[in-house]
């Protein structure tokens, strides 16, 4: 037994320990970094949703596929909303904002649904000024709000 004990699995074991060790360590590191790291807002998701919804118009517009620009535009006009218990959270946060927030939701609502209406009339053009706007109106929100909301939702950035 003894025997065993110091034969070549001593040096392995030297290196063993330490990994082990070390790999708890880094195990540790990361659960406290998961503890510390804020759950993503359901509005993150609803967000990246919107992106990737814009990035599929892009794609329908260059091929002048307006079925499909008309077919995409309503879920950007009424994209999903946070569950009640996060949007109370973010209007408590916006305060006197919440209404100048709105606004820019409902510019995206807008100029959305112009943009699906645009697309029905295979009318090409509107489609991409009423595109324009609604990506103006995103750019408007996220150029008052996203790093404030980050900084306050994920306390980073
Ligand atoms: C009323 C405000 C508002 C409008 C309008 C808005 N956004 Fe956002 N957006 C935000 C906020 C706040 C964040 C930060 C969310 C977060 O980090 O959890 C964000 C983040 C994002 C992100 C990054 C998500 C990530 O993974 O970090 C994308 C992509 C995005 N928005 C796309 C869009 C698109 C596309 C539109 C327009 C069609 C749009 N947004 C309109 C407020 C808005």
């Amino acid at each position: 037994m003894e025997k065993f004990v110091n034969q070549p699995l001593k040096s392995r074991s030297f290196f063993t320990v330490p990994l082990s060790v070390l790999l708890a360590t880094f195990a540790t590191a990361l659960g406290a970094q998961s503890v510390e790291a804020a759950k993503p807002m359901a509005l993150r998701t609803i967000m990246e949703r919107l992106g990737r919804d814009m990035q599929a118009v892009t794609g329908a517009i260059s091929k002048e596929d307006w079925p499909l620009v008309a077919e995409l535009a309503p879920r950007i006009a009424k994209h999903a909303e946070p569950p009640m218990s996060e949007k109370m959270r973010i209007l408590a946060w916006l305060g006197a904002d919440a209404g100048k927030f709105r606004g820019l939701d409902g510019q995206v609502h807008d100029a959305a649904t112009a943009m699906g209406e645009a697309a029905q009339r295979n009318d090409g053009q509107a489609v991409i000024a009423a595109f324009s706007k609604t990506q103006q109106s995103c750019l408007a929100c996220h150029q008052s709000y996203r790093r404030s909301f980050v900084e306050k939702f994920y306390g980073s950035r």
